[in-house]
């Protein structure tokens, strides 16, 4: 199978480099050579590999900075998404891409499942919502897998963070009123060469089995916490924990708004395609066994 995997220095496109290689043939441009914001890289590059599954991994993620950044958040998230489903479309390709908790406002009572209306309360938000619909609307043979709160040993995450932050002071102060599923970047990747190898034949994969199977999928760890209990949960250790205070958001402004309640049903994802991450204290406790998290940059 010929892969097409773009994004492949992001958290989670970092350990797809690893999941997706014994499916077939990944190939992993570099930012310089597709850039989501030029159309006519993104043509080159999904043209000239013939890709059989294009794998987006890529996203403009930088939550606050997009509320000034609109057009770029945009055109990445959004536009260029739907270029890559055109593409999809037009070579006979199937395409995987991520999308975010933060579609949802948050003000729902227990977890979202994929049937919930989103309602995104800031500019990210917004966008990658702008790039779900794109796929929908040109309707490629596709997965969605919304995900939530990554983290892992590479990259800009709330576990590098809080760990950095426990070295520079005495006391870390972590708001406590907003819920979701931290949800390590490994997992998410196996999870989605589990997903792609069901699809797989000798000829690549199946558009037939997408048919039946593709579409939006929820994809995070199971159960929920906070913020301040993930950070508590980080750090460990009863010494550790002392150490981080809860505050409330009103307490920490940012300039994008994030939901209170972002947890994820991905019981649809256990069902329909018999793929299911452990409770999020499982996949924090394997990622900090990990050898690349504990000698990792932090
Ligand atoms: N992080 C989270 O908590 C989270 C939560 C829910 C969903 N997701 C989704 O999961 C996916 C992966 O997220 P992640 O956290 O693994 O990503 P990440 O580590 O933040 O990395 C994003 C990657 O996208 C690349 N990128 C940005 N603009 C680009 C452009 N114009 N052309 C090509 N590449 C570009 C970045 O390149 P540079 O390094 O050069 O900037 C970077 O390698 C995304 O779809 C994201 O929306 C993430």
């Amino acid at each position: 199978m010929r892969i097409l995997l773009i994004g492949s220095d992001s958290q989670i496109g970092w350990e797809l480099r690893r999941t997706l290689a014994p499916l077939g043939t990944v190939h992993a441009p570099l930012r310089s050579d597709l850039d989501l914001e030029s159309t006519d890289s993104i043509l080159r590059v999904v043209r000239g590999t013939r890709a059989q599954l294009i794998v987006n991994a890529a996203a403009y993620t930088a939550v606050d900075r997009a509320e000034t950044d609109v057009d770029t958040a945009t055109r990445v998230n959004g536009d260029a998404v739907g270029i890559l489903a055109e593409e999809a479309k037009r070579g006979g390709a199937v395409l995987v891409h991520y999308s975010t908790d933060y579609v949802f406002g948050g003000n729902k009572a227990g977890p979202y499942t994929e049937t919930d209306e989103p309602d995104p309360i800031n500019v990210y938000g917004h966008t990658k919502l702008l790039g779900e619909k794109r796929i929908r609307e040109v309707n490629p043979p596709h997965l969605i897998f919304r995900t939530s709160w990554v983290y892992g040993a590479r990259g800009r995450n709330f576990l590098l963070t809080i760990r950095k932050l426990a070295r520079e002071r005495p006391v870390l102060k972590v708001v406590d009123d907003q819920t979701g599923c931290p949800t390590w970047c490994r997992l998410i990747a196996e999870a989605t060469a589990q997903a792609v190898a069901k699809s797989a034949t000798a000829q690549g994969p199946d558009p037939a089995w997408f048919q039946e199977h593709g579409g939006l999928y929820h994809l995070a760890a199971q159960g929920s916490t906070t913020w301040y209990e993930f950070a508590r949960a980080i750090l460990g250790g009863d010494e550790g924990q002392a150490r981080v205070k809860a505050i409330p958001s009103a307490e920490y402004p940012t300039p994008a708004r994030r939901p209170r309640n972002s947890v994820l049903d991905s019981s649809k994802a256990e069902r329909q395609l018999g793929i299911a991450l452990p409770d999020w204290r499982v996949g924090l406790a394997l990622c900090a066994e990990d050898g690349d998290v504990k000698t990792g940059p932090d």
